[in-house]
């Protein structure tokens, strides 16, 4: 039988457990702090430490519940070690480590970002050796090249500024709406003429592009569009909502997938794999199913419940390492709220 990889995530405001046996999914479970942020516009990492103390050991216990597992049963332990907000990974790491010692079971500290791309296999199998990563998230915007997920992973590149989630959450705050602001800008783009004002593409022209092929830049975007708010408040005319997040939306996407195919073409890659909360964009989506026409590459993105983090991600991640054969971290490692991208785990 596959091994049993339990995986923990506290990386930011979700606390996820989840159980994973080879390539399948034996039950996910998350609590959220989402709502006791919501009224500070952000994340404050005081109070999701704290939620995380409180939820970790029910949402464990939940889990192992509805796997039908016992700890006993258990072969590995995956906890996301980085990047997040420090005393989060914390919460997750201590747990970690005292469940591995106790049981005397194999710990992997892992990668949390790569984890958002690690989770498709347990949606579409396999993810093929030389696939393109694109990561979407609040926090990151990277595409990679995956030559093997367990062992060599290439950064290409990525946002020089802002994420993409954050220039839709810093969007959603110039137009009122609730935090976080990506899903609202979602929405309403849908409801608006995408060609009705044009606003600028950062780094895909001329010397920019060439410069940085697999590079972002957001923070131009979103300042072009906090001067257009503030220029038509200033003639006291109302705003069109739903255009200025149409045309801002296509002027991220547009930009996105036109950087990810590029990639996919340089690098001659089967499949490209997308991951992160931003990935539940619809008009991300949308343009991406129009690539996988157009260049006749597999796209793959996870359905919408594993986009924005989970535990099963991490047992994912943990579940490729654990069949590669990859070393278990040492019992001493400590979470690293930066670490790099090429790393899939903290070797010894
Ligand atoms: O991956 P994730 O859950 O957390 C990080 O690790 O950052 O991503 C959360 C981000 C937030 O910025 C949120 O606004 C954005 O993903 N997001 C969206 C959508 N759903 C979530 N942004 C745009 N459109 C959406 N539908
Ligand atoms: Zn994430």
């Amino acid at each position: 039988m596959e091994p049993l990889i339990l995986g923990i995530e506290s990386t930011c405001d979700e606390t996820g457990v989840a159980l994973v046996r080879g390539r399948t999914l034996l039950a996910d479970v998350t609590a959220t702090s989402m709502e006791e942020h919501a009224r500070y516009g952000g994340i404050i990492p005081e109070i999701a430490s704290r939620a995380h103390l409180e939820a970790i050991e029910p949402t464990l216990n939940e889990a192992l519940e509805r796997a039908g597992v016992s700890l006993a049963d258990v072969d590995a332990i995956a906890v996301a070690a980085g990047p997040g907000l420090i005393g989060s990974l914390t919460v997750g790491v201590c747990a970690a480590k005292a469940l591995a010692l106790a049981l005397d079971k194999p710990l992997y500290g892992v990668n949390h970002v790569l984890g958002h791309l690690a989770v498709d296999e347990l949606v579409d199998g396999e993810i093929p050796p030389g696939s393109i990563g694109l990561i979407v998230s609040g926090g990151h915007t990277n595409l990679l090249h995956l030559k093997d997920m367990a062992r060599d992973v290439v950064e290409l590149g990525g946002t020089l500024d802002d994420a993409a989630g954050e220039a839709f959450d810093k969007v959603g705050r110039l137009l009122g709406l609730p935090y976080p602001g990506g899903p609202h800008v979602d929405r309403l783009a849908r409801e608006g003429d995408k060609q009705a004002i044009r606003f600028p593409r950062g780094l895909s022209t001329g010397k920019h592009v060439a410069a940085h092929p697999y590079d972002f830049s957001f923070s131009g975007l979103k300042t072009a569009v906090a001067r257009h708010i503030e220029a038509l408040e200033a003639k006291g005319q109302e705003l069109p909502v739903q255009d200025i997040c149409a045309g801002f939306s296509e002027a991220v996407n547009e930009v996105l997938v036109d950087k990810a195919f590029a990639a996919v073409k340089a690098f001659d890659a089967p499949a490209l794999i997308v991951g992160g909360g931003f990935s539940a964009n619809s008009r991300l989506r949308e343009l991406l199913k129009a690539g996988q026409e157009k260049y006749g590459v597999e796209v793959r993105f996870p359905p919408l419940k594993y986009c924005t983090d989970n535990g099963a991600q991490i047992a994912a991640l943990g579940s490729i390492l654990a069949r590669a054969g990859v070393e278990p971290s040492p019992a001493d490692f400590a979470p690293d709220s930066s670490l790099p991208l090429s790393q899939a785990s903290l070797l010894p």
